[in-house]
């Protein structure tokens, strides 16, 4: 088994032909919750989406699980490496049929087996089942976040993508959420998210990547025991 969910090695990334990831070299373990943080600006979102390849990066190399990204079929890469958008667009109808849709996304056709997880889908973000037959359409922006989030639990990624999954909730609800997400790592999907919210970090435990102007300026590996060993890069 690979201990590693990502390796990238010298990654540099441009939009609009501007450098917005300055050769970036890390590794990032399977199984243990990742932070991202860093100013607006600094390359966070950029970095997620290089990991599913919604974009690819000008020169240097991406490994999941330690074979080359671009090998992976992409439609397979999305199902084990799910992303979960900031402002999620929705699929016409309703949550259930956005859940149902991924699955049949991730698998070609929907099971009895799929339509039986949307209720656990639901929970495990967050949401009770009274949001199960409510249009999609007519939700709220960290209503939309969260089916976004149960959508992509329908696929059971081993990578979970995230980028500031809270930033639409109240406190309240962005503490259950991280709650959630917590409950998740421990049960062995390697979350990776991009957050404005230090204690966010806290709670979830797992190592912190900081950056800056597209460097990574510190990754912070947390030991098992919970005492941290800071790596300057
Ligand atoms: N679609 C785009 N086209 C061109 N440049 C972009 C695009 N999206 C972002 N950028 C630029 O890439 C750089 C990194 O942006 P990115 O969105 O990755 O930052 P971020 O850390 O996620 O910021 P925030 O905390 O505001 O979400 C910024 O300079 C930004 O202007
Ligand atoms: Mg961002």
């Amino acid at each position: 088994m690979n201990d590693y969910a990502f390796e990238l090695r010298d990654v540099v990334h441009e939009r609009q032909k501007r450098m917005v990831l300055h050769h970036i070299t890390l590794k990032l373990r399977a199984g243990r919750p990742t932070c991202l943080i860093g100013s607006s600006g600094s390359g966070k979102t950029s970095f997620l989406r290089l990991l599913n390849r919604l974009e690819s990066p000008v020169s240097g190399e991406i490994l999941f699980k330690g074979q080359p990204i671009e090998q992976y079929p992409v439609r397979q890469l999305r199902t084990r490496v799910g992303f979960a958008f900031q402002a999620p667009a929705m699929f016409e109808g309703t949550v259930t049929d956005n859940l149902l849709m991924a699955a049949r996304f991730a698998n070609g056709k929907i099971t009895q087996s799929d339509r039986d997880r949307v209720s656990e889908a639901l929970a495990l973000a967050d949401l009770n089942d009274s949001y199960a037959d409510r249009d999609a359409d007519q939700l709220s922006g960290g209503e939309r976040q969260r089916v976004a989030l149960a959508r992509t639990l329908m696929s059971k990624p081993e990578v979970l993508l995230l980028d500031e999954p809270t930033s639409a909730l109240d406190p309240k609800s962005g503490a259950r959420l991280v709650d959630a997400l917590k409950k998740l790592a421990h049960a062995g999907v390697t979350v990776i998210m991009a957050t404005h919210r230090l204690e966010e970090g806290e709670v979830l435990g797992g190592d912190t990547i900081v950056f800056e102007a597209g460097r990574v300026v510190e990754h912070r590996e947390a030991r098992p025991d919970a005492t941290s060993e800071v790596t300057h890069v």
